[in-house]
């Protein structure tokens, strides 16, 4: 007899990748800040919300693509930086870009990968963009910010949530079990700024050749201030919980960010998505994408670049399944009225 298929959802996929990883590194990928409260509102918050479909349009054709930073992205959702992959598996990086890749997906390649920006870049294939920490070793952050672009990343993703790490505690319980790993888009191990302010953001769109983004943005008054700055976007985003906990849901804080922003700028959101009706929602809200952290970690470990690819066709099936479920064809037709 055939066994039923399990990994239908992402959920299922977290069941079998905490079986795949040792404790220690389930611990790193899957914990946050301090009591967790904002790792868990993030995925609450998404659920809390409610859809209102409509009948009687024509849904036969679903349209996913989407405009942004001057490019065409096949679906509003790219995978976020994580710093995990190389813990994962010996070859995490490289897999993961390549599962991307295969399913037509963006990939953010995060400064804390384990291998350098231009080997991920060049094995990928597919579309990526870099996300930065500014380090204290300036002249280094610009020579890795040239290194990138040379690579063919074609978004700077700047995250400016953490002059330092956040409280893990559920990460340092484990801590003396973690293996040691490469980290060689760092000056040093000491990598984290807290001297950084706006003005290093103006310093790097000096010289930077494509698009500045901000990730990390949950305030209205730092939005306003990154239009001010002139950057290309922001992505709210609390760090998937890891950072301050109790700070809000990502959904609690989009729908003012956005009503700040009235259009100005791009909001990209991350936190807690893990289904394609979290992504309608989001964009319902005023987000342009989101970006999936750990649920590509996921895919990662039960099936390496195989997982990663299964990850975004699920959540690709699952968010046109509910565009066609609520009558909107189109990323066009989604708007806050997709809301109950
Ligand atoms: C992250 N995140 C992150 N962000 C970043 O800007 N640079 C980084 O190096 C990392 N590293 C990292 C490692 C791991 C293991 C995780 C889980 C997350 C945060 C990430 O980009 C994103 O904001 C969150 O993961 C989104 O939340 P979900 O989708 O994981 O709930």
């Amino acid at each position: 007899m055939q066994m039923p298929n399990p990994l239908l959802s992402i959920a299922d996929f977290e069941a079998a990748a905490e079986k795949q990883m040792t404790p220690a590194v389930w611990a790193r990928v899957q914990g946050g800040a301090a009591d967790e409260l904002s790792l868990r509102w993030n995925q609450e918050a998404w659920r809390q919300i409610r859809l209102r479909t409509r009948v009687l349009v024509d849904v036969s054709a679903i349209d996913t693509r989407v405009k942004l930073f001057g490019q065409e992205l096949r679906f509003p959702f790219v995978l976020a930086p994580t710093g995990a992959q190389g813990l994962i598996r010996p070859n995490g990086d490289l897999e993961a870009a390549e599962g991307a890749a295969a399913a037509g997906a963006t990939y953010v390649i995060s400064s804390s990968a384990s291998r350098r920006v231009e080997e991920i870049a060049h094995h990928s294939g597919g579309p990526v963009w870099f996300q930065l920490y500014v380090q204290r070793d300036r002249a280094f952050t610009k020579d890795l910010v040239q290194h990138a672009e040379d690579a063919g990343c074609s978004v700077l993703c700047v995250t400016v949530d953490s002059p330092t790490h956040g409280t893990r505690d559920r990460e340092q319980r484990y801590k003396s079990q973690l293996p040691t790993r490469e980290l060689p888009n760092f000056a040093g191990p000491d990598y984290l700024d807290p001297t950084l302010t706006w003005k290093d953001i103006e310093w790097l769109q000096s010289f930077a050749r494509t698009p500045v983004v901000l990730k990390g943005i949950l305030d209205v008054d730092d939005a306003e201030a990154c239009v001010d700055a002139g950057v290309a976007g922001i992505v709210v985003s609390n760090h998937g919980g890891r950072n301050l906990d109790t700070v809000p849901a990502t959904a609690e804080a989009l729908p003012a960010i956005v009503d700040r922003v009235a259009g100005r700028l791009p909001i990209i959101v991350d936190g807690g998505i893990r289904r394609g009706t979290d992504i309608i929602k989001a964009l319902a809200l005023g987000a342009v994408a989101v970006q999936i952290g750990r649920p590509y970690l996921y895919g990662l470990s039960v099936a390496s670049a195989e997982g990663v690819a299964q990850i975004v066709q699920l959540l690709k099936k699952e968010l046109e399944l509910a565009m066609m479920l609520c009558g909107r064809p189109n990323i066009g037709a989604i708007n806050r009225t997709v809301l109950w």
